[in-house]
């Protein structure tokens, strides 16, 4: 089928590559002018496990391709997808404003054909509706310029071909790292509408995936689809990442009562995980969740809460357990240095999770930014920051570029992000070359045992 992505961030690029990848003609539309030139190039510029090679390999079939016309992929999609981001506001609500340049775009630029508008970004429950307002509003923007520029007046039926559209919720579920993989092997599929027709393109769209043609095992049953309509898509979406994020919270605070009975939250999360109930993913105590959704996603749905006279308290206790567990680290550290002031911490890693380069509200920052306040020397190492040279918020950061050298002359290592290649570093070596030999596993990761025989001093959260 004719596809358009509009929006080419960590959803819209991967969701436009693996629909290209199963067989659809993709257009790929951002207004990044640099970032088309770059995926032209064929580079994608995210960092995603597998993303660039299915890139080349779509673009080489010429069944991938970017531009920053927006017309040009409105004009080629029978199924547009709106993949803009929806960033928070200090507020805490969602900032649709790309959503509603897109969304009036596509109207500018709807001709002929009935098309699918579906929204992929995550949107503020009930924008469906509100979508299909902007696009009209695009639509009638359009009528008046061409009756305004002496264009023939418009006739009956070519508004009704303008109006030939229905907008779809189709939530995505993926999580950065492993995008490509969960594009290929969700648990579900959910699409929110009221339109029949609109519903059985997007099955027809999905059905590939669905018949788990391109999937890791493949004698799976087929995909459960979820059809229901749009508020209830758009609710699901963020009740799946404010569920997900209160279970984390849940196993932070057990974390934290573990350390003052001196109970084990790792041999904890292991015995309620069995629990068919609960479930053992998602158990992992820490320093707690950021990234470019959760921290967004739980905010929105408290405002939106909010904003129909609901206190949502549940969800704000989620999320101030959450900020107060990246200081948890800090009092670890204070702890074990004393003072702070003229020690050097080294970070091992800085990204909200492995296996991404997105920085955005990762715990480490806020590490980082405290640290600094107390007069600590901050150096780090990321395996995919310290090769990029992103330096968002890293201003006075010592950047090193290899993990074991980091170790030099630190006080204390903190282990931040769990990256698998920190389970196979030199610990004894590195200990040799600190100055107080501890090390705080901010994510339980490490092997309590193996880096205590290397020299170290280890404290866990909860363990
Ligand atoms: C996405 C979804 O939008 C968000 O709702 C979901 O919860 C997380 O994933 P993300 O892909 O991270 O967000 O967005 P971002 O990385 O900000 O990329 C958005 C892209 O849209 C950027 O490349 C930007 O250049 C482009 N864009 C933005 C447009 O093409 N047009 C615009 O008007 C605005
Ligand atoms: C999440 C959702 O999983 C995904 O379905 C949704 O589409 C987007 O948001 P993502 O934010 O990319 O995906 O990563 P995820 O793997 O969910 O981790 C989110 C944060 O929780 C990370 O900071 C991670 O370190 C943290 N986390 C995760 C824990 O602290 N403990 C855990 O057990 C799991």
């Amino acid at each position: 089928m004719r596809v358009c992505v509009i929006g080419t961030g960590y959803v819209g690029l991967v969701t436009g590559v693996c629909l290209s990848h199963i067989g659809h003609e993709v257009i790929c539309v951002d207004n990044n002018e640099e970032k088309v030139k770059l995926m032209q190039s064929g580079q994608s510029p995210i960092y995603e496990p597998g993303l660039s090679e299915l890139m080349k390999s779509s673009s080489e079939s010429g069944r991938l391709h970017f531009t920053s016309d927006l017309a040009k992929g409105v004009n080629h999609g029978e199924i547009l997808f709106i993949a803009v981001g929806t960033p928070p506001l200090p507020t805490g609500e969602s900032d649709t404003r790309y959503v509603e340049a897109v969304a009036r775009g596509i109207g500018n630029y709807l001709n002929c054909g009935y098309k699918v508008i579906v929204n992929k970004s995550t949107v503020p429950i009930g924008s469906g509706d509100w979508v299909r307002m902007i696009v009209l509003d695009g639509v009638a923007e359009r009528q008046k310029t061409l009756v305004t520029t002496g264009g023939s007046p418009v006739k009956e039926s070519e508004i009704q071909i303008e109006t030939n559209f229905d907008v779809v919720s189709n939530p995505e579920f993926l999580r950065e790292g492993s995008a490509v993989y969960d594009t290929f092997n969700p648990d579900r599929i959910v699409l929110g509408g009221n339109s029949e027709k609109a519903t059985a393109m997007m099955e027809e769209l999905y059905q590939p995936i669905i018949k788990r043609e391109f999937a890791e095992d493949k004698s799976l049953p087929a995909v459960p689809v979820v059809v229901t309509d749009l508020s209830s898509a758009e609710m699901i979406k963020y009740a799946a990442n404010s569920f997900l994020a209160t279970k984390i919270s849940f196993i932070n605070e057990v974390a934290n009562i573990c350390d003052r009975v001196g109970a084990d939250v790792t041999q904890v999360a292991k015995g309620i995980g069995l629990d068919s109930r609960i479930g053992s993913k998602f158990l992992q105590a820490g320093i707690g969740w950021g990234g470019s959704c959760f921290p967004k996603d739980v905010s929105a749905l408290i405002h939106t809460a909010d904003d129909y006279g609901y206190n949502a308290e549940l969800l704000k206790s989620a999320v101030s357990v959450n900020k107060r567990q990246r200081l948890t680290l800090l009092e670890k550290l204070q702890h074990e240095l004393k003072i702070l002031k003229g020690k050097t911490v080294g970070l091992l890693g800085l990204t909200f999770k492995p296996d991404t380069d997105d920085m955005r509200d990762a715990p480490a920052l806020d590490l980082i930014e405290q640290l600094n306040r107390l007069g600590a020397k901050v150096k780090a190492y990321d395996p995919i920051v310290s090769q990029s040279g992103l330096s968002h918020g890293l201003s006075n950061v010592i950047i090193e570029t290899n993990a074991e050298m980091l170790a030099d002359g630190c006080d204390a290592l903190v282990l931040v992000t769990d990256w698998q290649e920190f389970l196979k570093l030199d610990y004894s070596k590195m200990a040799k070359s600190m100055i107080n030999k501890t090390l705080i596993d901010g994510r339980n990761f490490l092997d309590r045992k193996a880096v205590e025989e290397a020299g170290f001093r280890y404290v866990g959260i909860g363990r």
